[in-house]
C-alpha cells in the first residue's frame, strides 16, 4: 500500500497531481471486478475479546454521491464481519465521509473528530477515519497529521474499494494510515453494497467532473469524468428492480455528459435503455448541467414513461458576467431558452436549481439579475448558498469586495423570493389529486406516511405503513412551502 504520510509531511504531496484539465478524452480508466473472495480471505475481522462483533458507524456529509458511497463502504465493512452501530459509544470504527464543497461542512467534521477523541480512552480498539472529498485536499491531510494525529485512517474518493486493506493496515499501525490516490486508477464493479432504503436506490452512472467551475472543488476531489459501462448500469438496475426497488436515481456530477468519454452511448440513450427494463417503476437522475442538455435528451425525458418530470438544473447566477467568471459555459439567455424548451416538451415538469450568492465581484445589480431570473423561471425549489472560497480553486484568488453581512442579506432576500414562489406553486396543487410513491412513516408521527410525487414534491398524509412502496392517489388539502399535506383517496396496487 502506498503510504503518503511521508510525502505530506515533507510538503511534497502535490494537489491535483495527475488531474487533466480540459474536455473529453477516451476513458483511460480500467474496469475491474471487485474480488470479494480476497476480502473474505484476507480481511475478515474476528470478534472482540468478549465475543461480541466489531461495530462501525459512518457519518455522512454532503451530496447523494456521498450517501451512496456510504452504502458501498457499509457493504464492504459488513463483508469484513463488522456490524452496524447507531451510537458512537458502541462503535469500534467511526468513519467520517466528508464533503468539501463549502467550508462550514469541513469545520463541523473537525469539531466532531475533536469531540470523539475521549472515546478512544474508553475503547482502546476504537479507530477513527476520514474519507470522502475532504480527504482529497492536501490542506486537510496536513491538518490531520499535525493537529488530529488520533485519526487512524484517511483515504480518498478513489480508494473506497481499498477500505478493507487500509483498515487492516491501520489496526497494525501506530501512525495515521493515509491512502489518497490523486486520480482514479480503475472503475470497480460488483462491490457489495448495503442500501439504506428499500423503496429508492441510487445507481452511479458516472464519476467525477470535467467542468471546472471556478468556485468548485469537485473536479479536484472527484477527478475527471468517468462513465460506467452501460451494461454494468443496466445489470445493476435490473437487479434492483428484481429486488423490489421502485425508484432508481441515476447519479453523476454531470449526468448529461454520460457516455461522452465512452463514445458509444449518450445519456438520452441510457435513459431509454433503463426505461425499457421490465418492471421498472420510476427513474430519476441528478445532477444535470445546462450545458450539453441536448434536444435529444429533452425528447427522451418527455417520451420515457418511467422517467419522472423533475429536472435539477443548477443555474448558479442570473448575471452573465458572474456566470462567465464562474466558468459556467452557459448564459442567462441560453438558460432561459433551455427552460422554455423543456417546459414546452414536458409541460408539467418541476424544475429545481442551485444558486450561489456573493460570488467575488457580484454587485447589487448582478444579484438583482439572479432575483429576476428566479422570478422568471419560477423554480419549484432552489438550494441557495453563500459563496465559500475553496483552497486551490481559481475563484479563491478573485478579489472579493462583498461583505459577509451583504452576502447574508442577499441570501435572505433570495430565499424570501424563492419561498414565495415555492408556496404559490404548491398552493396551485390544492384540491388536486397527485400520484405518490410511499416511502415510509413520518419521523415525527407514525400515523402519517411520507412519499413523493413524480415531480419530487414531498407529500404527507395519514395512512398505514403497509402502503410503503406502493403508489397511492392523494388529494392535496394543505399545501405548504416545502411540503404538501393531503388525504389518500384510493389505493392502487402496483404490479412489479
Ligand atoms: N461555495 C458555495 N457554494 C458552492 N457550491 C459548489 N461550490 C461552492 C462554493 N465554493 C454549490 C453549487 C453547487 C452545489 C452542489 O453547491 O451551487 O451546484
Ligand atoms: Fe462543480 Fe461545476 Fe462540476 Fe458541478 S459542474 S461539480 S459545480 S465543477
Amino acid at each position: 500500500m502506498e503510504n503518503l504520510v511521508k510525502l505530506a509531511r515533507e510538503g511534497r504531496l502535490e494537489q491535483g497531481l495527475g488531474l487533466t484539465f480540459g474536455t473529453h478524452r477516451p476513458n483511460p480508466v480500467e474496469r475491474v471486478a471487485y474480488d470479494i473472495e480476497e476480502l473474505v480471505r484476507d480481511y475478515r475481522v474476528g470478534r472482540r475479546a468478549d465475543g461480541s462483533p466489531y461495530r462501525f458507524l459512518i457519518k455522512t456529509y454532503g451530496c447523494q454521491m456521498n450517501e451512496h458511497d456510504t452504502e458501498v463502504m457499509a457493504g464492504l465493512l459488513l463483508a469484513m464481519g463488522y456490524e452496524q452501530s447507531d451510537s458512537d459509544e458502541f462503535a469500534d470504527f467511526i468513519l467520517f465521509n466528508t464533503c468539501a464543497v463549502r467550508e462550514n461542512a469541513e469545520a463541523k467534521v473537525f469539531g466532531e473528530i475533536g469531540r470523539l477523541r475521549p472515546l478512544k480512552a474508553k475503547n482502546p480498539e476504537l479507530l477513527l477515519g476520514l474519507c470522502g472529498c475532504m480527504a482529497q485536499e492536501q490542506g486537510v491531510q496536513k491538518m490531520v497529521l499535525e493537529k488530529f494525529p488520533w485519526v487512524d485512517v484517511v483515504f480518498g474518493t478513489h480508494n473506497i474499494h481499498r477500505l478493507p486493506a487500509i483498515l487492516t493496515a491501520a489496526k497494525q499501525s501506530q501512525e495515521t494510515v493515509m491512502e489518497v490516490w490523486e486520480k482514479a486508477a480503475e472503475t470497480v464493479e460488483d462491490i457489495p453494497k448495503v442500501r439504506k432504503d428499500s423503496v429508492r436506490a441510487w445507481v452511479n452512472i458516472q464519476y467525477g467532473c470535467n467542468k471546472f467551475c471556478t468556485y468548485c472543488i469537485v473536479p479536484y476531489t472527484r477527478g475527471r469524468e468517468r462513465s460506467r459501462e452501460p451494461e454494468d448500469v443496466i445489470k445493476e438496475v435490473r437487479e434492483l428492480v428484481a429486488a423490489g426497488y421502485k425508484e432508481i436515481t441515476l447519479l453523476g456530477q454531470n449526468v448529461n455528459d454520460y457516455g461522452v468519454d465512452l463514445g458509444t452511448i449518450t445519456f438520452a440513450q441510457l435513459l431509454r435503455a433503463v426505461n425499457d427494463i421490465e418492471g421498472i417503476d420510476r427513474i430519476r437522475f441528478t445532477t444535470s448541467n445546462p450545458w450539453n442538455f441536448t434536444d435529444d435528451l429533452i425528447a427522451a425525458i418527455a417520451e420515457c414513461e418511467h422517467v419522472v418530470e423533475h429536472i435539477h438544473l443548477p443555474v448558479q447566477s442570473g448575471n452573465n458576467e458572474i456566470l462567465r467568471r464562474m466558468n459556467r459555459t452557459h448564459t442567462r439567455e441560453y438558460y432561459l431558452q433551455l427552460v422554455n424548451k423543456i417546459r414546452k416538451a414536458i409541460p408539467n415538469v418541476s424544475l429545481t436549481t442551485d444558486i450561489i450568492v456573493g460570488f467575488p465581484g457580484e454587485t447589487e445589480a448582478a444579484f438583482q439579475d439572479t432575483l429576476s431570473l428566479v422570478r422568471e423561471v419560477q423554480f419549484d425549489n432552489a438550494f441557495t448558498f453563500i459563496y465559500s472560497p475553496r483552497e486551490n480553486t481559481p475563484a479563491a484568488k478573485f478579489a472579493d469586495e462583498v461583505t459577509l453581512e451583504e452576502k447574508k442579506d442577499r441570501l435572505r432576500r433570495l430565499n424570501d423570493v424563492q419561498y414565495q414562489i415555492s408556496l404559490a406553486r404548491n398552493q396551485a396543487l390544492k384540491g388536486r389529486v397527485v400520484e405518490v410513491l410511499v416511502e415510509g412513516e413520518s419521523k415525527t408521527n407514525r400515523e402519517v406516511l411520507t412519499g413523493r410525487t413524480r415531480t419530487n414534491h414531498l407529500v404527507l398524509f395519514p395512512g398505514d405503513i403497509s402502503l410503503k412502496g406502493q403508489h397511492v392517489d392523494v388529494e392535496i388539502t394543505h399545501p405548504q412551502t416545502f411540503l404538501l399535506k393531503g388525504q389518500c383517496v384510493y389505493r392502487e396496487e402496483v404490479v412489479s
